[in-house]
């Protein structure tokens, strides 16, 4: 799935990732600088914070009980469009997603 990520800054970068793939993975190992990850995604640190597209947000899988307590903690504003990028899955229904990154992780 083609994924947007549009940093705080501006800078635009699509990436094709593999089904399977999270968009936190995705975007360390691209060198898009607007995610940590550094629990490396099992969801206990949220610093992969993104503001997904509301449009697309019923395209998601919900957020699991354990996400939707870890998003009280992002360090950034917290908006309707607030998930988790470990949390997201590249999958075919997901191509075209374009996820805003907040102007801080931690
Ligand atoms: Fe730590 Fe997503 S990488 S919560």
């Amino acid at each position: 799935a083609n994924i947007t990520y549009i940093e705080a800054s501006g800078q635009a970068t699509t990436l094709k990732l593999a089904d399977g793939w999270s968009l936190m993975q995705g975007a360390t190992a691209n060198g898009v600088d607007g995610i940590l990850g550094e629990c490396g995604g099992s969801c206990a640190c949220a610093t992969c914070h993104c503001y997904v597209d509301e449009a697309r947000l019923a395209d998601l899988p919900p957020a699991s009980d354990n996400e939707l307590a870890m998003l009280d903690n992002v360090a950034a504003e917290r908006r309707p469009g607030s998930r988790l990028a470990c949390q997201i899955k590249a999958s075919a229904a997901l191509d075209g997603l374009i996820i805003h990154l907040p102007d801080m992780q931690e």
